[in-house]
């Protein structure tokens, strides 16, 4: 019994040294677009695990919902109506946020983009302009914002969210590929440019994921809108089996020698 109970205490003990490993208690964040989708999720998460978020996005309804529905799970979160498209307004949403997180920012999460899927010799002026005011412009500009507060937080994360359309060609949609391959730059310039200032800098590249973004591909093409799918797949599977055959070169040309 006593045995039983030692290592009783023994889980308590290493579950709450778990728990306190992933605790985010005494940080916060900026979750850009955090209304819906993936910045939503985001959101959630962050202030699960302890920290006190701010988000942003353009629906002042939406957003009222969203804060009241996190009061009431008893998370930290605060919110700002902000079009990012806008030099102006991302300005002002980082006055909000030093405000309402005391000047303290620990985690930026540039989140927001958008997608208009076309082929190239379709596309105007003003959607080119518009995909890289939002996707690329908006996330550089509030890097810059943020960095102060990052730096000053002595432990400071910014993470994009890119696209697996930054790495791989897909069947339309160039601007925005464009602008994840350009993140997928930045992400690495500025790791290395504000190492010295502890501020991290990552990047996540994610498939297609049913949120409002995508939501119009699953209604009106079903699987046959995925195709682009089966052709990652097929790459991720020839890869796989160029270094499955290295592999296996190595091992053979070892046990020659042995
Ligand atoms: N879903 C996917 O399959 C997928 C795959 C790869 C990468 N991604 C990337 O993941 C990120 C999030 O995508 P998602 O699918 O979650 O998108 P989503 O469902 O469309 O949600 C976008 C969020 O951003 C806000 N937002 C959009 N434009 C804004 C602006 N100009 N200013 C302020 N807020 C804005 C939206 O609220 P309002 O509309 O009210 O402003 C919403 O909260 C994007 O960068 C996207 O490129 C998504």
């Amino acid at each position: 019994m006593a045995e039983a109970d030692s290592s009783g205490a023994e889980a308590s003990a290493a579950a709450s040294r778990r728990q306190a490993r992933w605790s985010l208690r005494g940080m916060t964040a900026l979750v850009t677009g955090g209304t819906r989708g993936i910045g939503h999720a985001v959101v959630e998460e962050l202030a699960a695990l302890g920290a006190a978020v701010h988000t942003c996005s353009r629906k002042e309804g939406e957003l009222k919902e969203c804060l009241e529905k996190w009061a009431g799970l008893g998370f930290h979160v605060t919110g700002s109506v902000c079009d990012l498209s806008v030099r102006e307004q991302r300005e002002a949403l980082m006055r909000e946020v030093a405000s309402a997180l005391d000047g303290k920012l620990n985690i930026l999460i540039n989140n927001v983009g958008t997608n208009i899927r076309k082929q190239t010799v379709e596309y105007s002026a003003e959607e080119y302009s518009f995909l890289m005011t939002t996707n690329l412009e908006s996330a550089y500009h509030m890097c810059q914002l943020a960095h102060p507060l990052l730096k000053a937080s002595g432990m400071g994360s910014i993470v994009f969210i890119s696209s697996v359309a930054g790495v791989v060609a897909l069947n339309s949609g160039t601007i925005y590929a464009a602008t994840k391959g350009a993140i997928n730059q930045l992400t690495k310039n500025l790791a290395c440019e504000w190492a010295k200032d502890n501020i991290r800098t990552n990047s996540v590249s994610p498939w297609y994921i049913k949120t409002s973004l995508v939501e119009e591909i699953y209604l009106h093409c079903g699987t046959h809108g995925l195709t682009d799918l089966y052709r990652v797949l097929l790459l991720l599977r020839s890869i796989c089996m160029c270094m499955c055959a290295c592999i296996r070169t190595f091992l053979d040309s070892y046990a020659y020698y042995y």
